[in-house]
């Protein structure tokens, strides 16, 4: 009868290699052939289309850190006081079970330079516990891929919106909140006009 050879067990990883390898396996997940990273006419870097991606294509993963809710409050918190700071706004953070949020700042995760548009091509999708790029319309190579970040209308005036659309409402707010960011900029134009 034919015995087994006892495989040599592998070297422990330090945690340092265990780490490396971690962020060697999530930077591949977040790499995709359908886009590359470029200087944006909307701000700063973006996204860009190099491959034709079809409506309804998942096209890029949105990789991060899984954190537990007390981390995610912490981080929201540091990421609130550098917008007040800065004028950076937080949207890196994803909400996805009950105990875990998904922090996609991180610098192996090109989708989080995706810009917002008032009228996006993109949008992002849950799948368990991890979050992926869903194409909303067939995208041609060289156009910039936008998602809607679905800000809420409070502090709007400090998120001005660069999107270029025709469709620009003018600040980074969520398509949900368009009507009331329109009443409430109606509003605010009577109360100028006013003696
Ligand atoms: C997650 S980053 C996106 C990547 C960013 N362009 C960069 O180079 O770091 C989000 C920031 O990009 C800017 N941004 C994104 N979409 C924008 C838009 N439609 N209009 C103006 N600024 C935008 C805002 O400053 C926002 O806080
Ligand atoms: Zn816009």
């Amino acid at each position: 009868m034919g015995g087994k050879m006892k495989k040599k067990k592998d070297r422990k990883l330090t945690p340092e290699e265990k780490e490396e390898k971690r962020i060697k396996k999530m930077r591949k997940r977040g790499k995709s052939d359908f886009v590359e990273v470029r200087g944006s006419e909307i701000h700063g870097r973006g996204v860009y289309c190099i491959e034709p991606i079809e409506k309804e294509q998942y096209f890029i993963e949105y990789v991060g850190n899984l954190i537990d809710k007390e981390e995610s409050e912490r981080r929201a918190w540091a990421q609130f006081e550098e917008h007040e700071k800065t004028g950076a706004a937080a949207v890196y953070i994803f909400n996805l079970t009950k105990k875990w949020d998904l922090d996609g700042n991180v610098e192996w995760n090109p989708a989080r330079l995706i810009n917002h548009s008032c009228e996006p091509n993109s949008e992002a999708i849950q799948d368990g516990k991890r979050i992926y790029l869903q194409a909303l319309r067939d995208i041609e190579v060289d156009e910039e891929i936008t998602f809607d970040y679905g800000f809420d209308v409070e502090c709007y005036e400090d998120h001005p919106c660069r999107c270029g659309s025709s469709k620009c409402i003018g600040y980074i707010v969520g398509r949900d909140y368009h009507d009331e960011l329109k009443r409430l900029l109606a509003a605010k134009k009577k109360q100028e006009k006013a003696p």
